[in-house]
């Protein structure tokens, strides 16, 4: 059974965080159209001596999201998450964790490490946890260590992707899990929503279609790229940040590299501290998955959700009758 919080959306879509792309703009327009938006903690960088971005950014989507319930209480708006990176590089994690718990933050998605004491200030201001894995053995440890539900990263996804198929990731995790779990992986259509969910997902993660919408903080030739390409378009790499992740081929060839011939980086080298000041690996390559070939046009957010829900609507008449 999923947890209230994630049981009334519109449609069953959680926006997944992404480094740079997802700014308040991006999650207010997701969950005012019914889908659970979210943004990496680690976007909102103040200059040095300015108060936390991160605190502003959760009194603006909350008072938005709150003007937003009062004025269409037959359509409330869904929840927004914020996205931790719980890695040893990251050195404002206990700091954002003080700011999101004293917001009262519903939903807290963790990556890249599970760690007890990050749900439990999650769960301490009446919140869940939702930790994104690439295969099972790591599912098993972040439900060990606390989170309350899963998002399973299979090959194909956006950012730091996994390369197993969904199907292998959903039947394992299902074997033994029945909590809240969430597929992400090239999901763009209504259709593939409702795929997820007859696989055995509750709710599909989706990122990369939403790099293309007027609100993202992507800029203009990175949204075109999105809506120009297609899987075979996207590389798989470890070069860029240290993990393996997705990219557009044509930003690696503009950036003077060959896509087709790309070195591999030392792991342990992966640093979100510097990646946070320099953002420079995702913002001269540009990251993406391997479902955009579905993504024909540039829209505002809104819009490409109305387009998902009417997919999923007649998706669901089509095959469930
Ligand atoms: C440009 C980009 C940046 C991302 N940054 C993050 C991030 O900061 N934190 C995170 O947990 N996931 C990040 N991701 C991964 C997404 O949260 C999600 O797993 C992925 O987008 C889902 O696959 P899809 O893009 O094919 O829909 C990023 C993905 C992309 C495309």
């Amino acid at each position: 059974m999923l947890p209230p919080i994630l049981a009334n959306l519109r449609i069953p879509v959680v926006a997944s965080p992404m480094f740079i792309v997802s700014v308040p703009d991006l999650v207010i327009a997701q969950c005012k159209a019914g889908i659970v938006g979210s943004f990496p903690a680690l976007n909102a960088r103040e200059k040095d001596g300015e108060p936390p971005l991160l605190d502003l950014w959760l009194t603006r989507i909350q008072e938005e999201l709150d003007r937003h319930n009062q004025a269409n209480p037959d359509r409330p708006a869904a929840p927004f998450a914020v996205n931790q990176i719980v890695h040893r590089s990251n050195a404002r994690l206990e700091r954002d964790i003080e700011i999101c718990h004293r917001h009262r933050v519903p939903i807290w998605i963790t990556s890249l490490g599970a760690r007890v004491e990050v749900n439990e200030a999650a769960h301490d201001c009446g919140g869940i946890t939702l930790h994104d894995v690439i295969n099972n053995t790591f599912a098993q440890k972040a439900i060990q260590k606390g989170a309350d539900g899963l998002i399973a990263v299979a090959a194909g996804a956006g950012g730091h992707a996994g390369q197993e198929s969904p199907f292998a990731l959903v039947q394992e995790i299902r074997q033994w899990f029945n909590g809240p779990l969430l597929l992400s992986g090239a999901i763009a259509t209504g259709r593939a929503v409702l795929a997820a969910q007859a696989m055995g997902a509750d709710l599909a993660y989706i990122g990369s279609p939403f790099i293309a919408t007027t609100e993202a903080n992507a800029v203009p030739d990175y949204k075109q790229m999105i809506v120009d390409s297609k899987a075979a378009d996207v590389v798989y790499t470890n070069l860029f940040t240290g993990v393996h992740g997705n990219y557009l081929a044509p930003s690696i060839r503009n950036a003077g590299m060959d896509p087709e011939a790309l070195e591999t980086a030392d792991p342990t080298k992966m640093d979100f501290g510097a990646a946070a000041g320099k953002a420079k690996a995702w913002s001269q390559i540009w990251g993406s998955g391997q479902g955009i070939g579905a993504i024909k046009k540039i829209q505002p957010a809104g819009g490409y959700i109305d387009q998902l829900a009417a997919e999923y609507a007649l998706a669901r008449a089509e095959i469930c009758g």
